[in-house]
């Protein structure tokens, strides 16, 4: 399963991003606002990747590694997908070097795209904490509908 845009692929995890996701995982900018813990070690990254292709294959979540020429730069997923309601929520995050660049709005178009699509959800929810303008600022260009 892959999703391609005009310059990143998204596609499963792979064991060969086991090294390049603890070292991009690793940082504090990272786990602030997401639920990746911090310090991340090579063993984190192994269960991870693990675990993300369980779920795929159990339809329980749909995690996807951005890649760029192959090499993983950044992660965007559906995760808490509600079978009864259609649902599910969407989250991203890039490595450092690769932010700024417009990868993870084309990411979050790839899989809003392939939800609503392919999976059929009638409702992705997409949020961020106050203080996470760059978020903000991604989500505004999803024109997302805000709900209180
Ligand atoms: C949130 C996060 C993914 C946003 O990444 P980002 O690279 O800023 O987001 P985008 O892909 O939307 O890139 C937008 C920026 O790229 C710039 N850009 C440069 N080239 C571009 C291009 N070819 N196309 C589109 N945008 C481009 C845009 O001008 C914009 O800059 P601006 O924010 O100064 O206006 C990133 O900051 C991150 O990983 N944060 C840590 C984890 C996190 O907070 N995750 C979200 C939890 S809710």
């Amino acid at each position: 399963m892959e999703l391609k845009g005009k310059r990143i692929v998204l596609r499963p995890y792979l064991k060969k991003d086991e090294r390049r996701l603890a070292e991009l995982a690793n940082d504090k900018t990272v786990s602030r606002f997401t639920r990746i813990p911090c310090p991340y070690k090579l063993k984190d990254a192994k269960n991870f990747i693990k675990s993300s292709n369980y779920n795929i294959r159990k339809k329980e979540e749909y995690p996807f590694a951005i890649t760029l020429n192959d090499e993983m730069i950044g992660g965007v997923s559906l995760i808490r997908l509600d079978k009864r309601d259609n649902r599910a929520e969407l989250g991203y995050w890039l490595g450092k070097p690769y932010r700024r660049k417009g990868y993870a709005i084309e990411a979050a178009k790839l899989v809003l795209d392939f939800g609503f699509r392919k999976l059929k959800l009638n409702k992705i929810l997409v949020s961020c904490a106050k203080q996470n303008n760059d978020s903000k600022r991604l989500i505004d260009k999803l024109h997302a509908k805000e709900e209180v």
